[in-house]
């Protein structure tokens, strides 16, 4: 190994980022108590972390907990844009090795991505990762050494990932299938990762356990939705100083993130349409009072368009060519393809500063793209808040110990963790709010059928 086991972009900014460090350990009591209660018994010792998730603050208190209770780490963003400098410093500087810059190129994601398996002799054993990026690249890599061809690249993302993992399997012969074989599990963030790992659990390609940890609902319903609802708002305002209040915003998919991006941009006095292919969360739109309509109507009206939905071509370059002079574009979902960026390539173009940048059209008409379509809460701002971020951590390590610590429960299927560990997480969020919570008394505790001390809910229920 290297003498410096990192790769950071400044690492006299350590000091800072322990500052804020500290700030938010006090709005992280889910972190914080886990390190309480687990860190005597080291329950991670042994695990080789290997972890791809946005490099920020929230994420170094995150990366300090696993080591709290024992675990080695190796640590990648999981998003050219969403570093914070200075917590990637704090962590370097613990000797903890991290990989990652704001504003690192696609080239340099996917070499970091690999830095975060190399472990010398004894590979990694768990995978901890957010959308699914870090997962895919040791599982091509053991699909290609068992003789698979890998499709063709269809955009520049897979294209640099497959220049690293050819660069890789040409340099260490074996070395994707003997880490893919090492490894216990992965426990996954966020939406679009989880659609993945379940399309590999389809096909019978998922080569270990994992645990869903989005579909927690201490996860979805809290960080997507207030989550967003906090960080768009702030990256859209450290973008662009726009007035909000009075603006015509269009927020693409009402999900958990469209619910909370939605809200936000309500919140802050914009006026908000909806756009949705699904039934249910179009009339949910709807109920919520808000206009829905589709995208083709909206573009030519609205002033700040926001895709949510984790799928595709979702605003097309006929639709960035329909809307109004300055209009902004920007999108909080995990992959930039929700936007039509590429189409923008041959279009004059000026960077206003970094990640935002201005297009000009043949016309004349002028657009503002955020953070190049890449999630613009990370990419603008910085990211949601600790409180929130401590819920969606606390799954996270759960989910890791559950890995390392009852691995033959297991098989190579996707897992939610169970009811009474999400009520635990959520259990340890109230006092920080001065919650108090009602107790069941044992006589309607069996009127509505449920134990006294939960869980409190079945797992049918939607929250
Ligand atoms: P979700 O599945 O709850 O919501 C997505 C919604 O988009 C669905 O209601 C779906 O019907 C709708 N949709 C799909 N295609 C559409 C189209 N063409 N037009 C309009 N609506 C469409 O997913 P969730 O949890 O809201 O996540 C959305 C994305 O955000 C994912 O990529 C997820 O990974 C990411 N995410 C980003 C976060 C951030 O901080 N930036 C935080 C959490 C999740």
């Amino acid at each position: 190994m290297a003498d410096q086991d990192y790769i950071v972009a400044d690492i006299s900014l350590a000091d800072y980022g322990r500052r804020e460090l500290d700030i938010a350990e006090t709005e992280m009591p889910g972190l914080m108590s886990t390190r309480e209660e687990f860190g005597a018994s080291q329950p991670l010792k042994g695990a080789r972390i290997a972890g791809c998730l946005h490099m920020t603050i929230q994420t170094a208190a995150l990366i300090e907990t696993l080591t709290a209770l024992g675990a080695e780490v190796r640590w990648a963003s999981c998003n050219i844009y969403s570093t914070q400098d200075h917590a990637a410093a704090v962590i370097a500087a613990s000797g903890v090795p991290v990989f990652a810059k704001k504003g690192e190129t696609l080239a340099e994601y996917w070499e970091y991505v690999d830095h975060i398996f190399q472990w010398g002799d004894d590979p990694c054993n768990l995978i901890l990762d957010d959308g699914g990026d870090a997962t895919m690249y040791i599982i091509w890599g053991a699909r290609v050494e068992a003789g698979e061809e890998m499709p063709a690249p269809s955009n520049e993302e897979e294209e640099e990932m497959q220049k690293v993992l050819k660069k890789r399997l040409a340099a260490s012969p074996g070395f994707f299938t003997k880490t893919r074989d090492a490894i216990k599990g992965v426990s996954e963030e966020t939406t679009t990762g989880v659609h993945r790992l379940y399309e590999l659990a389809k096909e019978g390609k998922l080569p270990f356990p994992a645990i869903n940890v989005n579909d927690s609902v201490t996860k979805s319903k809290f960080d997507n939705k207030y989550g967003c609802k906090e960080s768009l708002v702030d990256g859209i305002r450290r973008g662009t100083d726009v007035m909000m209040a009075g603006k015509l915003a269009v927020v693409a998919g009402y999900g958990d993130v469209g619910k909370g991006s939605a809200a936000s941009l309500r919140g802050a006095g914009a006026r908000v349409i909806v756009t949705e292919i699904d039934p249910i969360c179009a009339l949910q739109a709807a109920m919520d009072g808000f206009a829905v309509m589709t995208m083709e109507k909206a573009a030519p009206v609205a002033d700040i368009f926001v895709t949510t939905t984790g799928n595709k071509d979702v605003i097309t370059i006929d639709h960035m060519r329909a809307m109004k002079d300055m209009a902004i574009v920007g999108n909080i979902g995990h992959f930039d393809n929700e936007i039509q960026v590429g189409s923008l390539a041959n279009l004059e173009h000026v960077e206003v500063k970094p990640q935002v940048d201005m297009y000009t059209f043949p016309d004349g008409k002028r657009m503002l793209l955020l953070s190049q379509g890449r999630l613009l809460n990370l990419g603008n701002a910085t990211g949601h808040p600790s409180f929130v971020m401590s819920a969606s951590f606390t799954n996270q390590v759960l989910a890791q110990m559950e890995l390392w610590t009852n691995t033959s429960k297991y098989d190579n299927d996707v897992y939610v963790l169970p009811k009474h560990l999400d009520e635990k997480v959520a259990m340890l969020h109230l006092a920080k709010l001065n919650v108090e919570l009602s107790e069941l008394s044992d006589e309607q505790a069996k009127y509505i059928g449920v134990p006294q001390s939960g869980p409190f809910k079945s797992d049918q229920y939607r929250y």
